[in-house]
């Protein structure tokens, strides 16, 4: 292979990398993004169920939504999600009795 051809290797930007001003504030935007995702999936912010005989009892979504529906005496707020599994974000009672 002529010397010419091979160029691509021997090209002095290759030869060693130093940290400029750039990668500098690079790496800090890296960083800052970084934290920002660990701080904010460290807590649940959404009303864990409450810890009382009621919800210790209610074991479907069905009692549930016997008090929590648009009539019910506690109801969920208006544009609240339909879905199912309340405990995937409202953290389940200790000492549920509902199915394991
Ligand atoms: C017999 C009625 C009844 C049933 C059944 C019931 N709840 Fe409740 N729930 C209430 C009442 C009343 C409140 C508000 C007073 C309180 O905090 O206990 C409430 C409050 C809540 C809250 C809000 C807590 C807060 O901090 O504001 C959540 C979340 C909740 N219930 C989820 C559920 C889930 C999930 C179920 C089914 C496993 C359920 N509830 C079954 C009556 C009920
Ligand atoms: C995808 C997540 C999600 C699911 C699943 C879910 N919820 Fe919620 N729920 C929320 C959010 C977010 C709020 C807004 C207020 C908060 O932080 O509790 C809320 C609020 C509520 C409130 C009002 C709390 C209060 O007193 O302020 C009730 C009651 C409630 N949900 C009941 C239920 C029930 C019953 C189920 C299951 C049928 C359920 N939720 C499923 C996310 C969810």
């Amino acid at each position: 292979m002529p010397a010419s051809e091979n160029s691509f290797n021997s090209s002095p930007e290759r030869k060693g990398w130093k940290p400029g001003k750039r990668d500098a504030f690079f790496l800090t935007f890296v960083a800052a993004v970084v934290m920002l995702l660990v701080l904010g999936t460290s807590e649940r912010t959404t009303r864990p169920t409450p810890n009382d005989a009621t919800h210790q009892q209610a074991a479907s979504r069905t009692a549930c939504m016997e008090c929590h529906n648009a009539d019910g005496i506690h109801p969920q707020p208006e544009r609240h999600t339909r879905a199912d599994q309340c405990f995937q974000c409202h953290v389940q009672p200790e000492g549920w009795v509902g199915a394991k």
